[in-house]
């Protein structure tokens, strides 16, 4: 399942120009969800579902550089996935991301990919 170690893979998430700056999209990764936001170009993923309970973030805010999950208001970092504001504990994973082509992509080490819950 794995590969050796140090390994990694690149996973497509969708096109740059269907997150314009200030915008953030949920993309199918897998078994997972994968949130990508773009941050006046600067392109930030992280897992895409809330750490706290089972909320999708693309229904949540995004506050500057943090995204606020709506349901119970744990506030996020999306550039290091830590916990800003409470209840959530756990912060969110982070991924990555890179640019090939039109395409927006995250770099992953190989096998499942690692979400906080
Ligand atoms: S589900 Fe996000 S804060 Fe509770």
């Amino acid at each position: 399942m794995t590969g050796p170690a140090g390994s990694s893979r690149r996973v497509d998430l969708c096109a740059a120009d269907d997150v314009p700056p200030g915008t953030m999209k949920l993309c199918e990764v897998e078994d997972e969800t994968v949130l990508v936001v773009n941050l006046d170009g600067i392109f930030h993923a992280t897992q895409g579902i809330c750490s706290h309970e089972y909320f999708e973030l693309d229904r949540g805010v995004l506050t500057g550089d943090s995204i606020l999950c709506t349901l119970h208001l744990s506030r996020f970092s999306l550039l290091d996935g830590e916990v800003i504001d409470p209840p959530a504990e756990l912060p969110l994973a982070v991924y990555p991301v890179a640019i090939e082509g039109e395409r927006l992509l995250i770099e992953i080490p190989a096998g499942p990919l690692e979400v906080n819950r």
